[in-house]
């Protein structure tokens, strides 16, 4: 198969982290005889100190005519704490989702037997938690209009969502819920006691259910949903929500697996596609090689998956699973004991094209662990 992939490393660790999928990606070229091809494309903090455009018109056209984009992280700390900056890096990414209309992001919660104990969890309730948030990307609070009074003493957010908006991303949810291994149940997350745009949720997907009638469907308030997250994960199957709970709901939900690190992310709507991790660009890790690239490698296998390599992305998920099970893992997961980004990266590759567990030495491995110990 041949295949155009848009990488955009980004920002902090961003491209540490996307170097190692690359790294990956490459091996599964390899081993199951494709072609791809990588065209590197600027945005975030790194886009404005190279071009003075967080996203620059060449990075948008490029994404709009690959088969899909892998993106690492987004965001600068010299931003964040200037809250009077008119341009910020996260601005590349919010129109990024707006011009390729990626309205539905997808973010899979699953948890490793082998990483239970870093949970804040008891490993009772995290076994058998695998569910999958449907979190709409392109409209909500984070889209509304913005405003501040001359003064600088007064400001507002608007937050609107259209029917269309609401079902269209209701319909995918929906369809996950119906596929084979799924529980059919599906959970809105909203704030309908209190929020307008959550009752149009409400009445859109009550309609929209009736289309569905093999899927189950509940509603609970977020505040609610935010505790039986950490209380009862298990009960979760689709858990579809609006824009900035499911920002916020998603990270929350990354403690259940151990690590924010180890989080995937699709973002799908109107024909293109994008993968990233959930992370953000952790700059105090930038540039040590310490961060987990597997939010970013399993991004890359739900990438494959989408466009039609299921074997190919069962090839890097087992990969995955492997240096997990036999504690080869970044600082984040053991932090005394602990391998590179870079390490895990060579490790998953040689996995994909077969050179793992034969002919890697454990000794050579061991040689490129942290040397703290
Ligand atoms: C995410 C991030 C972004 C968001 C930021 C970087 C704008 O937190 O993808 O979850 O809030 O959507
Ligand atoms: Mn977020």
């Amino acid at each position: 198969m041949k295949k155009n992939f848009v990488i955009i490393e980004g920002d902090g660790i961003g491209p540490e982290v996307t170097r190692q999928s690359v790294r990956v990606l490459r091996s599964i070229a390899e081993r199951f005889g494709h072609e791809f091809e990588f065209t590197y494309c600027l945005m975030g903090a790194d886009a404005i100190d190279k071009t003075g455009n967080p996203l620059p018109d060449e990075t948008i056209e490029a994404c709009l005519n690959c088969d899909a984009v892998l993106l690492g992280a987004i965001g600068h700390p010299k931003y964040d704490n200037d809250p009077s900056a008119k341009i910020r890096p996260e601005q590349g990414l919010l129109k990024l989702r707006k011009s390729l209309q990626l309205f539905a992001n997808i973010r899979p919660i699953n948890t490793y037997p082998s990483q239970h104990h870093l949970s804040p969890l008891k490993s009772k309730n995290l076994e058998e938690v695998d569910f999958i948030i449907f979190r709409e990307l392109t409209g909500g609070i984070y889209f509304g209009k913005k405003e501040l009074n001359e003064e600088g003493t007064r400001a507002s957010d608007e937050c609107v969502y259209s029917k269309e908006e609401i079902e269209r991303v209701a319909e995918l949810a929906f369809q996950y819920a119906q596929k084979p291994g799924r529980r059919k149940k599906l959970t809105l997350v909203d704030k309908a006691n209190v929020l307008e745009t959550s009752r149009l949720w409400r009445k859109t997907i009550k309609e929209t259910a009736q289309r569905y009638p093999d899927v189950s469907v509940d509603y609970m308030f977020v505040d609610n949903a935010a505790m039986q997250i950490i209380l009862n994960p298990k009960q979760f199957d689709v858990l579809l929500t609006e824009n900035m709970f499911g920002d916020i709901l998603s990270d929350e939900a990354s403690v259940l697996s151990g690590s924010l690190g180890l989080l995937p992310s699709a973002s799908v709507g109107k024909g293109s596609i994008l993968f990233e991790p959930i992370h953000g660009s952790y700059p105090q890790a930038a540039g040590k090689d310490i961060a987990n690239p597997l939010g970013s490698v399993l991004s890359a296998a739900m990438m494959l998956e989408y466009l039609g390599m299921n074997e190919e992305a069962s090839q890097i998920r087992e990969g995955v699973n492997w240096t997990l099970h036999n504690g080869f893992v970044t600082k984040d997961l053991d932090p005394v004991n602990f391998y590179f980004t870079s390490t895990i990266g060579e490790l998953i590759s040689d996995y994909v094209i077969g050179k793992i567990p034969g002919s890697v030495k454990k000794e050579y491995i061991e040689l490129r662990k942290s040397t703290i110990i």
